[in-house]
C-alpha cells in the first residue's frame, strides 16, 4: 500500500489488497453517542486487534461490519465498492461473518446441527446429516476441541464450548473477512490457545482478513498484524502490533480513565 487514498476513493481507487474499509462512520443510541467518525481498514489476509475499554464502541462496529445494525452515518466499502449491509444474511453472503459476544448458538439443536446453521447440507429431499456429521467431528478435531458427541444438544455444553463452536461455524465458513468479538471470554487457558492458533493459522495462509476484539492485550498482539485502539467511540490509536505494546496500550487507556476522572472533579 503507498498512499492512501481520498474519502471520496472508488473501487478503482481501491488500494491494493484492501478487502474493507471503513469511511466517517457514527452510531448513536438515543442520547448517546457511540460511534464518532470512524475509519478504518483492512488488507486481504491482515489481522486486526480492536481494543478499548468496556463501552468503547467495539461491539457497535463490529455490528454494523457483520449487518446486524446500520450506521447512522458514514459508509463502508468491499473490495473498492461501497455496500449498504441490509442483514446479516446479506452480509454473510458478500462474505463477511460474525462470531458474536452474546453468542449466536441454538440451544435446542446438536453441535453439528449449529455447526451448518443456515448452511444445511441437503441430500434431496432430507437433509445429509451424516455429512454434516463427519464435517463437524473434523472440524472441531483439526481445532483440538475435545467433545464427547456432535450429537448433543448445545443447551448441554459448558459456555467455552459454545463459544469453540461459534468460532469454529465461522472459521469454516468461507467467509473472505471474520470479525471475532471477544473469541477468548469464556475460554480456559487451552481453549484461548486452540481459538489463537486459530487465529494465528488463519494469518499464514493470508486468505482471510480477521478483525478480533479481546481484552487481553498481550494474547492479541501476537496474533495481530495491526492493532486500533477505540476510546470513547474514537479510534485514537492505529499502529503496527510490533511497534506497540500492552505497555503503551495499557497507559493510553488508564490515561483516558484519569483524565475522566480529572474533568468529573473539576466540574463538581
Ligand atoms: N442497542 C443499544 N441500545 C442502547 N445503547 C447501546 C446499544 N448497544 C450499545 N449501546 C451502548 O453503546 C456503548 C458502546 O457499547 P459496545 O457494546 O459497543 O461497547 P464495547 O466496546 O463492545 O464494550 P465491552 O468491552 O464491554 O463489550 C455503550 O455505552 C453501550 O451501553
Ligand atoms: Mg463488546
Amino acid at each position: 500500500m503507498t498512499t492512501e487514498p481520498a474519502a471520496s476513493a472508488t473501487a478503482a481507487q481501491a488500494p491494493d489488497g484492501e478487502v474493507l474499509r471503513v469511511e466517517h462512520v457514527s452510531k448513536r443510541f438515543g442520547a448517546l453517542t457511540a460511534l464518532t467518525d470512524v475509519n478504518l481498514h483492512l488488507a486481504k489476509g491482515e489481522v486486526l486487534a480492536l481494543l478499548g475499554d468496556n463501552g468503547a464502541g467495539k461491539s457497535t462496529l463490529l455490528k454494523i461490519l457483520c449487518g446486524f445494525q446500520p450506521p447512522d452515518s458514514g459508509r463502508i466499502l468491499l473490495d473498492g465498492q461501497e455496500v449498504t449491509l441490509k442483514s446479516v444474511d446479506h452480509a454473510r453472503s458478500l462474505g463477511i461473518d460474525a462470531v458474536y459476544q452474546d453468542l449466536a448458538l441454538i440451544n435446542q439443536l446438536s453441535v453439528y446441527h449449529n455447526m451448518f446453521l443456515n448452511r444445511e447440507r441437503v441430500r434431496w429431499p432430507l437433509l445429509n446429516n451424516r455429512a454434516m456429521r463427519r464435517v463437524a467431528r473434523e472440524h472441531l478435531d483439526t481445532m483440538g476441541v475435545n467433545l464427547p458427541s456432535v450429537d448433543v444438544e448445545v443447551a448441554r455444553l459448558s459456555g467455552g464450548q459454545r463459544q469453540a463452536i461459534a468460532v469454529a461455524r465461522s472459521v469454516y465458513s468461507d467467509a473472505k473477512i471474520l470479525l471475532l468479538d471477544e473469541p477468548l471470554a469464556a475460554m480456559g487457558v487451552k481453549e484461548a490457545a486452540i481459538i489463537l492458533d486459530l487465529v494465528r493459522d488463519i494469518k499464514e495462509q493470508g486468505q482471510v482478513s480477521v478483525i478480533i476484539i479481546a481484552h487481553n492485550y498481550g494474547q492479541v498482539l501476537e496474533v495481530s498484524d495491526r492493532v486500533n485502539l477505540l476510546q470513547q467511540g474514537k479510534i485514537t490509536l492505529d499502529k503496527r502490533a510490533s511497534e506497540t505494546s500492552v505497555v503503551e496500550l495499557t497507559n493510553l487507556v488508564v490515561a483516558e480513565y484519569r483524565a475522566a476522572l480529572e474533568a468529573r472533579h473539576r466540574s463538581a
